[in-house]
């Protein structure tokens, strides 16, 4: 993965391929407008013909392009320039990138990033461009027992910009785009990893190595019997259904002034959940291997602050581990005691990431933190009420609202706030306990988000269920690594 910024004359750029874009109805874009008078005319000409138009994500190779230092064009459609936006601006790069890929194209020089759709700037579509390659370019084979040997992959991918002075917010965007890639690598790493390899002990080892690469990184792991003296006691009747034991684990990074309040982030680490005792159907049950995409956007993120060595304070905590049916589980009706005194009666054993999450966000008391925010795949209700696209957004701190919002509109990962009400509280009413663990049919992410809410009195906190992003089904399946560029997004931010 490398990435150099280039300006001057284009028609004198040496590069195995210049990508040049294209909007309908065959209207050449700026840059692609300069390298056709260079040419000729030529582009013109071939675009005559007919056989590209400038649809969205379509391309054209073109061979001996006279006029030209590079060794081919690839023309890459953008849709209708009145429609082009940060959507079809990503389209676009990705076609390029996958094509170049595939056809075995060692490196190419990108003038889309200078294609500014409304809304964004050069130093958004630059990181785009660079987030956007390394999602393309993204291979999972470590589960694959014939490795296929990588045939010259698209290894460089160079940005040119018009004015030279413009080189070093592409420079800064390559930077940050590179960090927030490697973030989102490892979170999709973790995520794909079966549930099998990837346990509980998995992720601790994982937040291990990340501490050996910083001397500002402190990294803890609670075993089981430090959570029992702790009195973790519905994190722990979690994991008595399971072999695995489970992991609690805090990584605390001092990058920003002595003393300053911590940004806490807090990451739903259930490495497989099969429900427990109210055992899931069968069908996509694989998928629950996910459950820890939470967890794993905390590494993510910690390692993209790590990479930029970011001026912040900044804790992430992760409460790992499976569920599982077992003689010895969770059973429905079962009363335990959470880390806070409250008493949870657990009417449905598979909602458990809040009794993971509930212990681990009273532990955040002790970083007396400058806001908490959860990321967990909590919620199967958040997929139906919002599908795959955003993230819910749950809190009752109105500046963290806005400032999570925004940073998710900025980094294109994108949150939808839902209420979160004293309207729904009293559905987590029970006959027996302080409170149970699920609400009534409806509304699902809004009382599981309430359930937290009741362990977060103390500090300023906001709620992310990711269920319907962190991975994607069918053809596609894999993890997304989201939401790393959000959260990052929101560490550069609060690094000034
Ligand atoms: N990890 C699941 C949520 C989930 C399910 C995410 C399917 C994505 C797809 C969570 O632990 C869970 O099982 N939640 C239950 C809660 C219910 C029992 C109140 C759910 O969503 O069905
Ligand atoms: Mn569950
Ligand atoms: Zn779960």
């Amino acid at each position: 993965m490398e990435f150099k910024i280039k300006s001057g004359d284009l028609a004198t750029q040496k590069t195995p391929c210049l990508i040049l874009g294209l909007f309908e109805k065959r209207k050449l874009s700026g840059p692609a407008e300069t390298v056709d008078e260079a040419s000729g005319g030529h582009l013109s000409e071939v675009l005559r013909k007919g056989d590209l138009d400038g649809e969205t994500a379509r391309t054209l190779m073109l061979y001996g392009v006279p006029g030209l230092a590079c060794e081919r064009v690839l023309l890459v459609g953008c849709g209708k320039g009145k429609e082009f936006d940060r959507r079809s601006y990503r389209k676009a790069v990705g076609a390029a990138v996958s094509l170049l890929d595939k056809a075995g194209t060692r490196a190419a020089l990108c003038t889309l990033p200078e294609l500014v759709p409304e809304g964004m700037d050069l130093y958004r579509t630059v990181r785009d461009a660079v987030t956007t390659y390394a999602d393309k370019v993204y291979r999972f084979d470590q589960t694959k027992g014939e490795k296929k040997p990588t045939r010259s992959p698209l290894k460089r991918l160079d940005v040119w910009v018009s004015k030279k002075e413009d080189t070093k917010t592409a420079q800064q965007a390559v930077d940050q785009g590179t960090a927030i890639a490697q973030g989102i690598a490892l979170a999709k790493d973790l995520g794909n990893l079966p549930g099998n390899i990837c346990t509980p002990g998995y992720l601790a080892d994982t937040a291990i190595a990340l501490g050996k690469d910083s001397a500002k990184l402190r990294v803890e792991v609670l075993e089981k019997k430090d959570m029992e003296k702790l009195g973790m006691g519905a994190l722990l009747s979690v994991a008595r259904g399971s072999r695995q034991p489970p992991k609690f684990i805090t990584m605390e990074y001092r990058g920003g002034k002595e003393g300053a309040k911590p940004l806490v982030l807090v990451g739903k680490g259930l490495t497989f959940d099969a429900g427990g005792i109210s055992l899931k159907p069968s069908a996509e049950m694989d998928e629950m291997k996910f459950d820890m995409c939470g967890g794993a956007s905390v590494l993510g993120a910690m390692k993209a602050a790590l990479e930029l060595k970011l001026p912040i304070n900044l804790v992430g905590v992760i409460p790992a581990s499976e569920n599982l049916p077992d003689g010895n589980a969770n059973k429905p009706g079962d009363i335990v005691t959470s880390l806070s005194g409250q008493t949870i009666e657990i009417l449905n054993t598979d909602a458990e990431g809040r009794l993971i999450l509930c212990d681990a966000l009273t532990y955040c008391e002790r970083f007396e933190p400058a806001a908490v925010i959860d990321m967990a795949t909590l919620t199967g209700a958040c997929v139906v009420a919002l599908g795959k696209h955003p993230c819910g957004l749950f809190t009752q701190d109105e500046k963290l609202a806005a400032e999570i919002l925004a940073a998710g509109d900025a980094a294109g990962d994108r949150a939808w706030r839902m209420p979160l009400w004293d309207d729904y509280q009293e559905e987590l009413d029970s006959n027996f306990a302080d409170m149970a663990n699920i609400g009534s049919r409806w509304g699902g992410a809004i009382t599981a988000a309430c359930f937290l809410s009741r362990y977060t009195k103390k500090y300023p906190w906001a709620h992310l269920d990711i269920a319907g992003v962190a991975w994607l089904s069918g053809k596609e399946k894999g993890a997304t690594g989201r939401p790393v560029s959000l959260l990052t997004e929101i560490l550069l931010e609060r690094s000034g």
